[in-house]
């Protein structure tokens, strides 16, 4: 009979306490400490159930150590593969976190056929929705392979089992919120059970070699859904994210053993699932309103490719005390910078004005290189004047007014020109591009006036 005792745990971090306090110790939540009944273990060391840890290992010289490859098996989707670095890598435990509705388990879904058409067994456990549910959304996926099986399971042992019989290599746990263990004495969902769950799945994945991917749900706070402690359990972590309202949903990499985490996977929810987006610029840049005062294009770039995207910036009157800072997929702190250096290096002040600044299509810019394009929208907001619809801007603005150089300004340029500009304003040093124009600026007023923004706040002024 093991010896139980009672604690406190926070739900949004894992931290355990004694006794109920109204603030976690870990994370500072509020009221988030829920009382959980587990086993009291012993302090001592004790070797994993599956024997590993049972021979010591001997320390060697750094050198010494096999460097080898990471043996990433390509799923078939190429946007996951391009984000997990060639794919998942037999034996690992990937965390795909992201909102409902997102399109987690329909992702997961094209993943698992994409495998299963290759040959390979996959399992698909199910604790959310029922195997009828599934099959139809296969069916409109396309997706009724024979090698693809399907659980509808919510205790750990059976899906252990389950994992063990079908010697599945790769298996999906939709989610790991809705499993529990018996054999512990929380509630299912809670951060007990969670943790120790996803514990013993990536103990089994890297005692069998099979590769696991568990879906998590994230709070409205955008964390991981209280087993931010599952983070550190799991190889990979990877977050998919769009806004609802949006056809567009992106993949990223938050934390991954086996690569960089800095490529982006693009997709576009459509009836028939997820489908790929090759060229992501075209489709950011697919409802622009070119002539429209407040709008600049920066090409950015999102890990190794770069994407064209619209910044907006709408300066308006403000009746508030405080006026109103908004920005929206953009960096609230480089926007405040800006306009310092707006009010005073080009002496144009914003200071009674609420200020808006977003990045269209729900993307995320917060790289410096983005600076210029956003300082541009603002003063053509301001000025109530369009941008020339042809020109591009790129370029990190100092505190003392100057344009500099940022990374891979060939790249960003190049893709500029593919998509049909003919025109980029640039810090001094960016190397030629067939197809553009460049205006080298050495400044945020040489940029201004480049583009036609100080004439016309003159003749507003005056007008
Ligand atoms: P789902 O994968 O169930 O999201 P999650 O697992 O993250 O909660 O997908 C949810 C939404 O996706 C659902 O509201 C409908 C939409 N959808 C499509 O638009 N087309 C499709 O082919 C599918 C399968 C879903
Ligand atoms: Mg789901």
């Amino acid at each position: 009979m093991p010896r139980l005792r009672t604690v406190y745990r926070c739900q949004e971090c894992g931290t355990a306490s004694p006794k109920w306090v109204g603030r976690c110790p870990g994370c500072g939540e509020w009221s988030s400490l829920v009382e959980e009944v587990e086993e009291a273990r012993p302090a001592t060391l004790t070797a994993p159930p599956n024997g590993a840890g049972a021979v010591a290992d001997r320390p060697v010289p750094i050198a010494d150590v096999d460097a080898g490859e990471w043996d990433h098996r390509a799923t078939g989707v190429a946007e996951v593969d391009r984000v997990l670095g060639g794919g998942l890598v037999p034996g690992s435990v990937t965390l795909l976190g992201g909102e409902p509705g997102i399109g987690k388990s329909t992702l997961l879904l094209q993943v698992l056929a994409a495998v299963a058409a290759t040959g390979r067994r996959t399992l698909l456990v199910t604790g959310e929705e029922s195997k009828q549910q599934v099959r139809l959304r296969a069916e409109r996926l396309g997706a009724l392979d024979p090698t693809l099986l399907l659980q509808s399971e919510t205790v750990l042992p059976h899906v252990v089992a389950a994992i063990e019989d079908t010697r599945a290599d790769l298996v999906v746990v939709d989610s790991i919120q809705t499993v529990f263990d018996p054999e512990l004495g929380s509630a299912p969902g809670s951060v007990a059970q969670v943790r120790e769950c996803a514990a013993q799945l990536v103990r089994l994945a890297k005692h069998r070699g099979t590769t696991i991917v568990l879906v998590g749900h994230v709070t409205k706070e955008g964390a991981l859904a209280g087993p931010r402690v599952l983070e550190h359990v799991v190889d990979t972590v990877l977050s998919f994210e769009g806004d609802r309202h949006h056809a567009l949903r992106l993949l990223r990499a938050v934390k991954h053993r086996f690569g960089s985490t800095s490529e982006l996977g693009l997709f576009e929810m459509v009836d028939a699932g997820l489908q790929e987006v090759p060229d992501p610029s075209a489709l950011f840049l697919g409802d622009r309103h070119a002539g429209a005062p407040g709008s600049a294009v920066v090409p950015t770039m999102e890990g190794h490719r770069p994407l064209l995207v619209e910044v907006q910036g709408l300066v308006a009157p403000s009746s508030l005390a405080m006026p109103r800072r908004s920005v929206q997929g953009v960096d609230g702190n480089r926007v405040a910078l800006l306009l310092a250096v707006l009010e005073r290096r080009c002496r144009l002040s914003m200071a009674g004005a609420d200020v808006y600044v977003s990045a269209v299509g729900g993307v995320r810019v917060v790289e410096p290189g983005a600076d210029l394009a956003i300082a541009l929208a603002l003063v053509s907001s301001l000025a109530d004047y369009p941008l020339p619809h042809d020109v591009v801007a790129c370029g990190e603005i100092g505190l003392a007014g100057e344009v500099r150089q940022v990374a891979h300004t060939e790249r960003r340029l190049t893709e500029a020109a593919r998509l049909g500009f003919t025109r980029a304003v640039v810090p001094t040093s960016a190397p030629d591009v067939p197809g553009l124009e460049l205006m080298r600026v050495p400044s945020l007023d040489v940029a201004l006036d480049a583009v036609g923004l100080v004439k016309a706040l003159d003749s507003k002024e005056r007008g």
